[in-house]
């Protein structure tokens, strides 16, 4: 059952979030003064901020040992189910994301801990599931990451359906299979209402987004481009429907970097992205991500990598408000729900997003103005 509640399900017809504003340099591998603090303060305060303008969620990225390089790029993180506890305590409205390495966390504490974070937001909370990829992550936990995609997501599997069956079976339970043995087993409380948070998985393989079909109400998925990006929505739509039955609202990622002008926010992309990239980070995240300078062309990895400096890799939106508004058109047009947005520095530049941007899409039709947007959508 939906949620009325939880912005994810509100009437906004391209829904938008921040991320990674828990990581140090958010999403950019940059060695300008400017990059963004990962202070508790910084982020109390951007989250109300997009509380106010109406955006629909927070989402962190679960980082445990950052890439290095000269600003130790996500070295320094805020722990993301904590920090959802604590946002969703400060907002009113906005959903509010834990993601979660299913290998990191018993489900059992993880259930308990993700149904307290549902009563702290009323029914805000939201949970994205990593099964799994980052091999340092996996040695400081003296774990192995298995190297079969078709393992992690098994694994990440039992682990959703432990957490479920805790939330929706009323005394105990046993469980039995090849990861977990579990005696006398039970949650109290459960989420809020009798109902489930929205689940997401964020995953880019064939499997990561087979699980998504299967369980998920939202795959948040990497876009090359909106044309490529359109195939993709229409497979993994049909696919959630013909072989699980379920609607599916897939989500991509994007990084803004807005400004008066084209041109002007061409020079800021040049000048973080490019002449102040922390360029032994993006190596290193690069290298990690399994992307080679032998694998690609040469001017193929040049871009990549002011794409790893300006924004994690994912599809750059450059640009005055009309162009940055006109991108974001393309995505929804492709079939996305939304998607999430970042910043160099999300407190200095979220506002002029909301002021100008914002009402170029209220006007495209893609989004009501703050306030109105947010009942839940009428069932289909
Ligand atoms: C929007 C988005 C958010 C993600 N968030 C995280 C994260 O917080 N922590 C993490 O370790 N990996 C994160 N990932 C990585 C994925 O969970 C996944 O492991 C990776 O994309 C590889 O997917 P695959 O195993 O399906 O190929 C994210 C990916 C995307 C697209």
């Amino acid at each position: 059952m939906r949620r009325p509640d939880n912005a994810m399900f509100n009437r906004n017809r391209f829904k938008l979030g921040l991320f990674s504003p828990n990581c140090a340099g958010g999403m950019a591998a940059t060695r300008v003064p400017e990059r963004w603090r990962a202070t508790w303060q910084n982020n109390l305060e951007l989250a109300r901020l997009a509380d106010a303008a109406g955006l629909e969620f927070l989402l962190p990225i679960a980082r445990w040992t950052g890439y290095g390089g000269e600003t130790d790029f996500q070295g320094d993180s805020l722990e993301t189910i904590t920090w959802a506890a604590g946002l969703l305590a400060a907002t009113s409205r906005i959903s509010v994301f834990a993601t979660a390495h299913t290998a990191f966390t018993h489900p059992l504490v993880a259930a308990k801990q993700f149904a307290t974070i549902d009563h702290i937001g009323a029914g805000r909370f939201g949970l994205n599931v990593v099964c799994g990829w980052n091999q340092p992550e996996y040695e400081m936990f003296g774990l192995e990451l298995p190297q079969a995609h078709g393992a992690r997501y098994r694994y990440g599997q039992a682990w959703l359906d432990v957490i479920r069956t805790a939330w929706q079976t009323d005394g105990e339970f046993d469980w039995d299979d090849e990861f977990f043995t579990l005696r006398h087993a039970s949650c109290l409380p459960k989420p809020v209402g009798g109902t489930l948070p929205p689940i997401m998985n964020a995953g880019s393989s064939d499997e990561g987004r087979e699980f998504a079909a299967r369980n998920c109400d939202f795959l948040f998925t990497v876009m090359v481009d909106p044309d490529s990006g359109a195939d993709v929505v229409r497979r993994m739509q049909g696919m959630a429907r013909e072989r699980y039955q379920r609607e599916l609202g897939v989500f991509t990622t994007t990084y803004v970097v807005c400004r008066p002008s084209d041109a002007e926010a061409e020079e800021y992309h040049r000048h973080y992205a490019v002449e102040h990239a922390d360029r032994d980070a993006v190596e290193r995240l690069m290298t990690l991500q399994g992307m080679h300078a032998q694998s690609f062309p040469r001017e193929m990895i040049d871009q990549l990598r002011v794409q790893f400096a300006g924004g994690h890799g994912v599809y750059p939106l450059v640009g005055s408000p009309d162009t940055v508004a006109a991108g974001l058109e393309r995505i929804a047009a492709a079939g996305f729900a939304g998607s999430t947005i970042a910043f160099v520095n999300y407190l200095d530049e979220l506002p002029y997003f909301v002021a100008e941007v914002l009402p170029r899409l209220e006007a495209k039709g893609l989004r009501l103005p703050a306030g109105e947007g947010l009942a839940e959508a009428p069932a289909a």
